[in-house]
């Protein structure tokens, strides 16, 4: 998959070139030589900062660790200017928040051995309505270096749509002309393709997105729009899918180390965006693992990459200058699950073995080819493989059921556990349990006990599980606990409880197993603005309205035959928005209706859906993106087993 080594080295001197071309006014060294690394207060605090915030924070950055750990970086975001520039036209800072001035900040941070960030937008004011550098640009770049200023991200709003290429160029020249060498963040959304042209300009980063916040599905879909620009990043020169939001609150743990370790291997700058001066230990533990860190700090700066990409599971990965990979096993699921890959896949020459170093867990482990490992819902393992035989064989572990996922409340079905030996050498006294949600039981078919476990070889241990009859809709973990001499871990599987669909219900009437829509929230038996359904002047009592990019899931578990349904646009957009509808059954395409447009008639759709489980409906957006996307599926009926 990847390029060899000297191809990688000279992949990263071909993109130092014409950025060391572009910066050669301000002598000496590169100043992004690897992604930096720092903390900015946008995510945390928004407007609400001042210099005290700005010093605790220098200070909380040494204690923590965080600065041993190669955080650098302390930069204050929009809202520290006052809204009026001086006399002389120069930005200042506002009196209330930062009665000492910038300069008494920058010399505060830097006694620490630290460096000042400090924003300003290419327009006429900030996205705070503050005032902004464009056609101030010299002006305010000389103000930023007498500050002592060592970085500057620069943002978009208030551009008056002049060209980007020209204002984000205007204030790289004029900081390459104060001579004092300032990191030029540049902000501008991913609108123009920055990665096009951003090092060219001077730019040492780019954001390739909109904002991200801090809850999963922002951190996902930013991650997607990574996929195809990791060409762009190299030292000098890197994409930014923007600050971290780990310890925020809005994910969990296992969510905020997948965030850590993907924007980790996308060579992404690390700047932190939580309260430094009251995390808890948990969070430092992320912020600050080093092996993790040493990953993103990659000299040879290539930025990893998704090679595989299996419905929720995914395997991120990258090329490292000790002639190892790194690799994210990512799970983007509700359902635990194991993820793999292989050596060979990774791009690693052939080996007899392995060297896999776990960096979260810190262990290290042999293993043959496979590079696999169970990994939580919303979750990501990471590891650095090398070829290596030293270190206790690789175990994997795997939850399996027959249920294809589901199960219906008071159902009785199998789930296995299965437990391989990746590794070189013998696995012995392997011991099995399987923990399921309380009210369920579960009961081993046979022995739990693995005295050997050969190289090579899988075991399986059977369970059998029954549901109560009260079990709850939704998905529950079903979770293995492996014990052998030398270790113990964990193996992560899930089964959704779905009740049955019984006659011929409306799927408006019936609950999803999941909804996914891109805009707005859910219409049921109304539109997505709140209307009666109404497409091309016929309306509808039924249906359901997910607005593009959609999907819907529904449980079948077999029990149906029939499914029908007029797709199209509500009327409520005018006539605007194009959307493809897809109708899948247990990941099959059974109806797919091309382009609608808005004004359409709805769009018959009539399947057989004998013998599906799951029953998915997509409404993907067309090519005008998803702009008044208002799609719906009216009158969308079940012929199903049962009255
Ligand atoms: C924009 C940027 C954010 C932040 C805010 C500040 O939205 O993209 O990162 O800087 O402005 O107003």
């Amino acid at each position: 998959m990847f390029p060899g080594l000297r191809h990688v080295l000279v992949a990263a001197l071909v993109v130092v070139g014409p950025q060391a071309a572009a910066s050669s006014t301000v002598e000496g060294p590169p100043l992004a030589p690897t992604p930096p690394m720092g903390w900015n207060s946008w995510n945390k605090f928004q407007c609400d900062i001042d210099e005290e915030l700005i010093r605790e924070t220098a200070d909380a950055m040494v204690s923590s660790g965080m600065k041993a750990a190669g955080y650098e970086y302390v930069n204050i975001d929009d809202c520290w200017m006052a809204p009026q520039r001086d006399a002389e036209g120069r930005l200042q800072a506002d009196p209330v928040r930062f009665p000492g001035g910038i300069r008494a900040v920058a010399d505060y941070v830097h006694a620490r051995g630290l460096k000042l960030g400090i924003y300003s937008s290419a327009g006429t004011k900030t996205c705070q309505g503050l005032p902004a550098s464009l056609d101030h640009e010299t002006t305010d770049a000389a103000s930023f270096a007498e500050w002592g200023v060592d970085l500057l991200k620069y943002d978009n709003c208030n551009n008056q749509g002049r060209p980007a290429l020209a204002r984000y160029t205007a204030m790289a020249d004029a900081l390459a002309a104060t001579g004092r060498p300032i990191v030029y963040s540049i902000c501008e959304w991913g609108q123009n393709k920055p990665w096009e042209w951003a090092a060219q300009v001077g730019g040492h980063y780019w954001r390739t997105t909109g904002d991200i916040s801090d809850r999963w599905g922002s951190m996902v879909s930013i991650l997607d729009q990574q996929v195809g620009l990791e060409s762009y990043s190299g030292p000098n020169a890197w994409n930014d899918p923007d600050m971290l939001e780990v310890g925020n609150g809005g994910m969990t743990t296992d969510e905020y180390r997948a965030h850590m370790s993907l924007w980790s291997i996308l060579n992404a700058p690390l700047i932190a965006g939580n309260d430094l001066r009251s995390m808890d230990a948990q969070t430092r533990a992320l912020l600050t693992d080093r092996d993790v860190i040493a990953v993103n700090q990659d000299w040879a700066g290539v930025q990893g990459h998704k090679i595989a990409d299996r419905g929720d599971l995914e395997v991120w990965a990258k090329p490292m200058s000790n002639g190892g990979a790194a690799v994210v096993l990512f799970n983007r699921g509700v359902a635990g699950a194991q993820v793999a890959t292989t050596a060979a896949a990774l791009g690693l020459p052939a080996r007899p073995s392995y060297a896999m170093r776990d960096l979260w867990a810190d262990t290290t482990v042999v293993t043959r080819s496979r590079v696999r490992a169970s990994v939580p819902p919303h979750g990501a393992r990471m590891f650095v493989v090398r070829p290596g035989r030293l270190g206790s064989p690789a175990v994997a572990t795997d939850v399996v059921d027959d249920t294809g996922g589901y199960a219906e409340p008071g159902e009785t079905f199998s789930a296995s556990v299965r437990v391989a030996d990746d590794g070189l050498l013998p696995v012995t006294d392997v011991r099995v349990a399987l923990a399921a949600p309380e009210g369920w039981t579960v009961r081993a078919d046979g022995r739990t006990r693995v005295p050997v476990l050969w190289p090579g070889r899988t075991a399986t241990v059977r369970f059998t599980i029954t549901t109560p009859a009260t079990a709850e809709n939704g998905t529950h973990a079903l979770t293995a606990d492996v014990r052998h001499r030398g270790g113990r871990l964990p193996g992560y599987g899930a089964v959704s409880i779905a009740t049955r669909p019984v006659g011929t219900p409306w799927l408006s009437d019936l609950t999803p197993v999941s909804a996914q829509v891109g805009w707005g929230s859910l219409g049921v038996d109304r539109s997505v603005d709140g209307h009666t359904l109404t497409i091309a002047g016929v309306t509808y009592a039924k249906g359901i309205a997910p607005h593009a990019a959609s999907e819907m899931k529904y449980y079948l578990g077999t029990h149906c035959s029939r499914f029908t349904a007029g797709a199209g646009i509500d009327d409520e957009t005018g006539g605007r928005g194009s959307v493809t509808f897809t109708v899948l059954g247990d990941g099959k395409v059974l109806a797919d209706t091309g382009v609608v447009t808005g004004g359409q008639a709805a769009v018959p759709v009539d399947v057989d859906v004998t013998g599906v489980t799951e029953l998915v409906l997509v409404a993907g957006v067309g090519p005008d993106n998803n702009n008044y996307d208002h799609s719906e599926w009216v009158a969308p009926r079940l012929t199903c087993a049962g009255a």
